[in-house]
């Protein structure tokens, strides 16, 4: 792990530690619901089927039989992205039947009219309405980190975000609309909102970037659904590339801890955005003047800062205006230019 260079230690780093936090659950979950679903995930397969008593005994009848009393609903799906479903262009299978399959088979429904004879998924519980979603779905690179994210284990269902007729042109809230996203995810998340209110933070309350420039809101393989750039990189290096390295000298928490050890990214009292509002003070939370342990192993966390620094000394209080390249250095260990 010593000898692997920068990107590749992180990625053993991170996959060490997650099998030792438990992965294997994980893992064996994805496994498990990958097996039941992959021959329904395939191009050519069907999605499963939603189940509920009502429509199990229902046939398929096609979208033009629901065209004939929901018109309006019929014209404006005309523009969904799910219409290629009903062209045939997509899950072939379905072809002519896109309304059914997210309704369910509908015969029983178009005679009765009754509520109770076609499903809502909706109004359905979360688990059965997202086998429906990911019959189609599960396949995408979007998806793959769904097993561990919060919003799968606290039933946050595909739509509880997705309105499937509400929007015209495109159900996915997508990056024009970022105000738009971020009180959706405000809407739930109001602590989180709260924190942008903050003198210093990323321009979210402008409308400027949301949520899902940083999170996959369908979960990731980093912690806290943190979205992922080329690889498994946090996201943040999609935008802030001049930290990526690798770097002759590392700062050894900007590849181990990563960016949220020193930084909070949503908003802090600390222009730079850190998570002490003077900069000595999280330094000296790592570099403090703690007895060092007993050889072989170093000078414990971050090492102490020599004795030169006379820390009553207000030249040395702003550590950065020495340190330069907190993120790490080409040319100084020390990192300072
Ligand atoms: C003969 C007319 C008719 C046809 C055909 C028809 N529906 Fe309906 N549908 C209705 C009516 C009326 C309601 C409203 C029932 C109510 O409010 O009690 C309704 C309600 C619904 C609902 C809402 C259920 C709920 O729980 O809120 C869905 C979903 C639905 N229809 C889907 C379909 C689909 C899919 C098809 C085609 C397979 C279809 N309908 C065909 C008349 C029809
Ligand atoms: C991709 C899945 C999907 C497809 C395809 C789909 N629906 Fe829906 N439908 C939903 C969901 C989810 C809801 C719940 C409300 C929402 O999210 O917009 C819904 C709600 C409805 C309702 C109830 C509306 C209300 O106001 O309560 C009707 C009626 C309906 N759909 C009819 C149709 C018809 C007709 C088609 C085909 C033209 C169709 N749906 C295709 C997922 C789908
Ligand atoms: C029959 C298969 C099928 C089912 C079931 C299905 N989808 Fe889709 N979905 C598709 C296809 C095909 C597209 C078109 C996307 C594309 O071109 O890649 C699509 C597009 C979407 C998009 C827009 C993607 C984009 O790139 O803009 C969203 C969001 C979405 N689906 C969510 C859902 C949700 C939520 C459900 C469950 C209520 C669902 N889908 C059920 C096949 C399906
Ligand atoms: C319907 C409510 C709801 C909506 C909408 C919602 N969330 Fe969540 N979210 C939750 C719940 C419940 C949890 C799990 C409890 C927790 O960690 O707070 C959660 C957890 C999270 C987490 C922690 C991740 C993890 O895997 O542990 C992140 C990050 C997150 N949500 C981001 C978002 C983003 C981004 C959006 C908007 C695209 C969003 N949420 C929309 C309810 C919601
Ligand atoms: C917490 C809210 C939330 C939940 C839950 C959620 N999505 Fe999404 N989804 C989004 C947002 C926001 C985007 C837009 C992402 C972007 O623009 O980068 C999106 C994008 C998509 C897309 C477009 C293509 C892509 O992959 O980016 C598809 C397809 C999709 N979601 C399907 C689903 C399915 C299926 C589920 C349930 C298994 C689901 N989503 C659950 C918020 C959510
Ligand atoms: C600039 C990037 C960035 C943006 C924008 C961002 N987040 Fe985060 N968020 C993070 C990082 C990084 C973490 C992980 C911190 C950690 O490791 O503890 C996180 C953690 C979280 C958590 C879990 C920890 C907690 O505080 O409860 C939630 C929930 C969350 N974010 C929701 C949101 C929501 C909702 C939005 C939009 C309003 C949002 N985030 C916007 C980077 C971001
Ligand atoms: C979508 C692009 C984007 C992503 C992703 C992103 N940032 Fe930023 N970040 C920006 C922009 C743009 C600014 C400048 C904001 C301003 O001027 O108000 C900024 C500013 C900052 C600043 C303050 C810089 C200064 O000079 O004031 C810090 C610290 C920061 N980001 C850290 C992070 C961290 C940590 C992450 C990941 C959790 C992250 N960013 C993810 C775009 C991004
Ligand atoms: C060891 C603590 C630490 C870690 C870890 C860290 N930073 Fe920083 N970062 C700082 C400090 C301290 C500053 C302020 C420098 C100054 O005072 O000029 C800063 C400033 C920044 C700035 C604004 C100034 C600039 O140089 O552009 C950005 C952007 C930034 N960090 C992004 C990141 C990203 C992205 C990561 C993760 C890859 C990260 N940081 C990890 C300590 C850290
Ligand atoms: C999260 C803990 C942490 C924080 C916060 C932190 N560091 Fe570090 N720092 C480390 C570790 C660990 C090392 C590697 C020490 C080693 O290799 O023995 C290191 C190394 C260094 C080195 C290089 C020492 C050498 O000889 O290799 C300097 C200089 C340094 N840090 C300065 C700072 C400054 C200035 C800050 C505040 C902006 C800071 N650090 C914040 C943990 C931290
Ligand atoms: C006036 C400039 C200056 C300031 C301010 C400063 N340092 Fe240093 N620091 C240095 C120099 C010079 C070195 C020696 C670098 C070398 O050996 O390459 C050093 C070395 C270090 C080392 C490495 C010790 C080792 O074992 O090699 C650490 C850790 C460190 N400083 C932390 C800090 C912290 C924490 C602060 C803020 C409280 C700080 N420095 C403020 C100039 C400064």
């Amino acid at each position: 792990m010593r000898v692997a260079s920068g990107r590749t230690a992180r990625l053993i780093y991170t996959w060490e530690a997650r099998l030792r936090a438990g992965l294997p659950f994980a893992f064996i979950a994805l496994a498990a619901v990958s097996a039941s679903t992959l021959p329904l995930a395939g191009a050519e397969a069907a999605p499963a089927k939603p189940e509920s008593k009502a429509a199990a005994k229902a046939e398929y009848v096609g979208s033009e039989t629901c065209q004939t009393c929901h018109e309006d609903i019929f014209k404006a799906f005309q523009k969904n992205p799910h219409a290629v479903v009903d062209a045939g262009k997509r899950k072939k299978q379905w072809e002519g039947k896109a309304c059914e399959s997210c309704h369910g088979p509908g015969s029983k429904h178009a005679e009765s009219t009754e509520k109770a004879d076609i499903i809502q998924p909706a109004k359905i519980r979360p688990a059965e309405a997202d086998r429906n979603c990911l019959g189609c779905h599960l396949n995408q690179v979007t998806q793959v980190g769904r097993v561990q994210s919060g919003h799968a284990h606290n039933q946050v269902a595909c739509v509880s975000c997705h309105s499937i007729h509400a929007q015209k042109e495109n159900p996915a809230a997508g990056r024009s609309r970022a105000a738009e996203l971020n009180s959706q995810c405000a809407s739930c998340h109001p602590s989180v909102w709260a924190q942008f209110q903050r003198p210093y933070k990323h321009k979210l309350p402008e409308g400027m970037m949301s949520c899902v420039d940083c999170h996959n809101p369908h979960g990731s393989f980093l912690p806290k659904s943190v979205a992922m750039s080329t690889g498994n990189e946090p996201g943040c290096l999609k935008c802030h590339g001049n930290k990526r390295g690798p770097f002759t000298f590392d700062h050894v928490p900007v590849q181990m801890e990563g960016c949220g050890a020193c930084h909070l990214p949503h908003g802090s009292a600390n222009p730079k955005m850190l998570t002490r509002h003077e900069v000595r003070n999280l330094c000296l939370e790592c570099h403090s003047n703690v007895a060092r342990p007993a050889a072989p192993v170093s000078n414990g966390l971050g090492g102490i800062p020599p004795a030169i620094h006379d820390l009553r000394s207000p030249r040395y209080q702003n550590c950065t205006t020495c340190h330069q390249k907190i993120h790490g250095s080409y040319v100084s260990r020390g990192l300072l230019r």
